[in-house]
Order: C-alpha cells, then sequence, then structure tokens
C-alpha cells in the first residue's frame, strides 16, 4: 500500500524572524512512517520543521507553513491508498506577516489572527484512499474525536490526551484510542510510540482492506 504521511508543527511567520508554532516534535508521525516502510508499504512523509531522523526509504518532504502543507498534501493524494494527518498544523496564522522585523516598543501590540486552511476538510467526499486524521485533545477525548471524525469527513480518527507530561506531544511515549467509522474503538495503551505505530499501521491496514 502507499501512505502519505504528515509529521510535526507548521511555523506561521509573523515577520522575518519570528512565528506561531507549536510543541509537536514530529516523534509520533516519523515512528508511523517507519513501521509502515517495515511493513512493506511505500511512505511519502510530508514533514513540518522537526529535529529527528529521515527515516530509511522514505520519500522526504519538507514543509513549513500550513498552507506549504496544504499543497503538498493535495499534491500527493491522487497516489496513495492511506493518508495519515498526524502533523499538528497552525489553526491560525497572522492575518498580515511584516517585511521588516517588527521593533521592540514600550506599549503593547496587538496580533490579528486568522483561520488557516483546514486540509482535511478540503478533501474531496468521494475519494479512493483512506483518510486517517488525528485529534489532539486535552479534555472530554471521546466526544471530542467523535465530532472530528464526522466534521472533519474521517474514515478513523486516533484520539491522543496531550495535557499529559508521560505521553503525547513531545514525549516518547503515546496512548491513543482509535475511533473507526463503523463505531468500532480500539484502544492502545501507554507504550513507545514505536510500537504504538506498529499497532497502528496494522488498525489502517485492517480498516483499508474492510473499504
Ligand atoms: O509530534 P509529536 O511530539 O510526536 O506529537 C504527536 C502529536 C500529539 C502531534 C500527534 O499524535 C497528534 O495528535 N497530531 C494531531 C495534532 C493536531 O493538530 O490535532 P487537532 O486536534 O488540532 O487537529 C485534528 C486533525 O486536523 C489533525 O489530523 C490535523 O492534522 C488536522 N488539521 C488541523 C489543522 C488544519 N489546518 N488542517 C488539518 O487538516
Amino acid at each position: 500500500m502507499r501512505f502519505l504521511i504528515t509529521a510535526g508543527p507548521t511555523r506561521e511567520p509573523i515577520d522575518p524572524v519570528r512565528y506561531l508554532s507549536n510543541r509537536s516534535s514530529g516523534k509520533m508521525g516519523y515512528a508511523i512512517a517507519e513501521a509502515a516502510i517495515k511493513a512493506g508499504h511505500e511512505v511519502v512523509l510530508i514533514s513540518g520543521p522537526v529535529d529527528v531522523d529521515r527515516p530509511r526509504d522514505v520519500t522526504l518532504i519538507c514543509v513549513s507553513t500550513s498552507d506549504e502543507m496544504f499543497e503538498a498534501v493535495h499534491q500527493h493524494t491522487s497516489r496513495c491508498d492511506i493518508l495519515v494527518m498526524c502533523a499538528a498544523v497552525a489553526d491560525y496564522k497572522p492575518a498580515k506577516v511584516s517585511k521588516s522585523k517588527i521593533k521592540k516598543r514600550a506599549e503593547n501590540i496587538s496580533l490579528e489572527l486568522v483561520p488557516t486552511q483546514d486540509i482535511l476538510s478540503s478533501l474531496p467526499k468521494n475519494r479512493n484512499y483512506l483518510v486517517v486524521g488525528f485529534a489532539a485533545e486535552t479534555e472530554q477525548l471521546e466526544a471530542n474525536a467523535g465530532k472530528k471524525l464526522r466534521e472533519k469527513n474521517c474514515d478513523v480518527v486516533v484520539a491522543n490526551d496531550v495535557s499529559r507530561a508521560d505521553a503525547g506531544m513531545e514525549s516518547d511515549e503515546n496512548e491513543v484510542d482509535v475511533f473507526i467509522r463503523d463505531g468500532e474503538i480500539k484502544k492502545i495503551p501507554r507504550r513507545s510510540k514505536k510500537i504504538v505505530a506498529r499497532e497502528l499501521v496494522k488498525i489502517f491496514e485492517n480498516v483499508c482492506e474492510k473499504c
């Protein structure tokens, strides 16, 4: 099968030296890419800026902003069987990017933010590939993941609690609940991201084969 996987954060520029971003390390997405390669699949990995070793045998596409990630995903979906949106794509970006470095002043300043393009919601409803979204939650994991499954038109949503210090963002470990469109829920207990990734790839293969 051909996997298209996104990983890491995006950076939304404010001026030539500053940006808005988040704590995603890329470890979860890169572990899924590595597990998919080990399981014999082809992998295209679209990555935001991270400090993780490039997995062997993947085609790596490096992007920085949410707009670049949006373009890269749309360019490659026609050649994939499973899209895994593990990247922590920014939800907002500055309304204007200053061409010169914003000078420090004594008074407060405000930054106007506008919503970014939602990549998952922009995908066609009739498609011939499986769409896996992630849900990074700090409360009501199940309710919010179910909402994302429906509203973002996903086939599968992998939910993780990003308020924990021992799992989720940046950590080497994760614990996830996998919500499948037919109502089935699979739980993967806290393990290294490499082991969680192996289990996830097996689940994605099974769901894909059933469709
Ligand atoms: O990178 P690590 O440190 O290993 O951490 C892994 C992780 C916690 C980042 C990962 O497991 C994870 O949860 N990734 C999704 C993060 C996220 O953006 O979640 P969300 O609930 O805000 O978004 C829901 C889904 O919409 C995600 O699949 C996201 O890729 C997608 N999205 C978000 C914004 C946007 N503009 N377009 C999108 O498609």
